[in-house]
């Protein structure tokens, strides 16, 4: 197959872009090793960005973000037993928008197949040859042969990239840190607990009281990163949650979902080679708490769309050169808001008294001060996607 832009990876970065340039005229092919339905099914993160909505707008009504999802003025961090509203509204005028992201991927994939994309689902990519006119080789799901031939390569393809050996020269490569700790997280069939989120720190380590509809909640707590999913019986999973919760009784129902997910921090040392680049997890990897990976996925890929704008349709190659670096400006400040947020939030294994005292003193001065309150719901509801 030959097409402009061979985009590897159906997530809702690799989907966005085939949208974008769509929108500038420009063709592209998108492949993905999963199924529509593994696809569509993923529970993943929760929570949109203003400008991500805004992004996601421009695929007209068949974004739900608006109508299904629900609009979140604020969140509580809880320490010692109390809670303080930060308050997005007041703070900065902006707002998030509680849609989750297998929902953005259905209507994605909706748009995109009413649009006439080529999209293929179960089409493995084995790996990108480089050059003036780079090639992806890969398999269909029969494992027949399947090559994509194009004037740029895009890789989108998650974490476990393939991609990102074509840029990087290595499937590692980058700066890397990893957390002594991951969440337990759960779906359960009940009623919120709570109007907004509530972030808690607490002696027993972190948890979250997230939401997902009227009768379906989300929620996560602190475990270790090699913790079995098997190992808590239902009434434990509640005993583990509501003692990190002080302060509010969480409403219980059935838990129909347990998952571990890993906390890292990544981003590749390059993102751009040649006619190949990454955009989202291949590019970066982010930990949980504060929810921007999807979100600096799409903020990637507003950038690139522009660059491959002016690459294809004009010949200009200066907004690709300076890709990377683009980029890579709010890529560290949402490395940095991550990590922060995970730091301050979790109880660390080998923290001792002074490290404990000293991480509620940080929280103390952010909800305590108009500026670290400020601060906090300005990388929250997300920085203007435009510098
Ligand atoms: C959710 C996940 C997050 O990492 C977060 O910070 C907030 C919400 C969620 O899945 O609902």
């Amino acid at each position: 197959v030959r097409t402009r832009v061979a985009i590897v990876g159906a997530g809702p970065a690799g989907l966005l872009l085939s949208h974008l340039l769509e929108q500038a005229g420009i063709e592209s092919v998108v492949i993905d090793q999963r199924s529509r339905d593994e696809i569509e099914s993923t529970i993943r993160a929760g929570i949109l960005e203003q400008g991500t909505v805004e992004l996601l707008d421009t695929i007209g009504p068949a974004s739900r973000a608006r109508t299904v999802g629900h609009r979140h003025d604020g969140i509580e961090l809880r320490f010692e037993g109390e809670g303080h509203r930060i308050d997005f509204a007041a703070s900065v005028g902006r707002a998030v928008w509680l849609y989750p992201q297998h929902e953005v991927l259905k209507d994605l994939i909706a748009a995109r197949l009413a649009a006439g994309q080529d999209l293929r689902f179960g089409v493995t990519a084995e790996r990108i040859e480089n050059g003036d006119r780079p090639r992806v080789i890969a398999r269909d799901a029969d494992g027949a042969p399947f090559e994509i031939e194009a004037e740029f390569v895009v890789g989108s393809d998650g974490s476990r990239s393939v991609a990102r050996a074509a840029v990087t020269g290595s499937s590692t490569g980058g700066y890397f840190r990893e957390y002594p700790f991951a969440w337990f997280g759960v779906l359960c069939e009940a009623p919120p607990s709570s109007d907004e989120l509530i972030y808690s720190n607490s002696p027993d380590g972190f948890a979250l009281v997230s939401q997902r509809s009227a009768t379906v909640q989300r929620m996560y707590f602190q475990c270790a990163p090699d913790t079995d999913t098997a190992a808590y019986s239902e009434a434990q999973l509640w005993d583990e949650l509501q003692k990190r919760v002080p302060g509010t009784e969480l409403k219980q129902g059935p838990i129909f979902q347990r998952d571990v997910l890993r906390f890292r921090s990544f981003v590749a040392h390059e993102l751009r080679r040649g006619r190949v680049a990454l955009v989202g997890d291949a590019a970066h990897t982010v930990p949980p708490t504060g929810a921007k990976g999807m979100n600096l996925a799409i903020a990637d890929v507003r950038v690139l769309a522009k660059a491959l704008r002016a690459l294809l349709l004009d010949g200009e190659e200066r907004l690709l050169d300076a890709y990377p670096e683009t980029v890579s400006r709010r890529i560290w400040k949402a490395q940095h808001f991550s990590w922060w947020m995970t730091s301050m939030l979790h109880a660390a294994p080998d923290a001792t008294d002074f490290d404990r005292r000293r991480q509620l003193g940080e929280l103390r001065t952010v909800v305590e001060s108009e500026h670290g309150r400020a601060y906090l719901a300005e990388a929250y509801c997300g920085w203007p996607l435009d510098v």
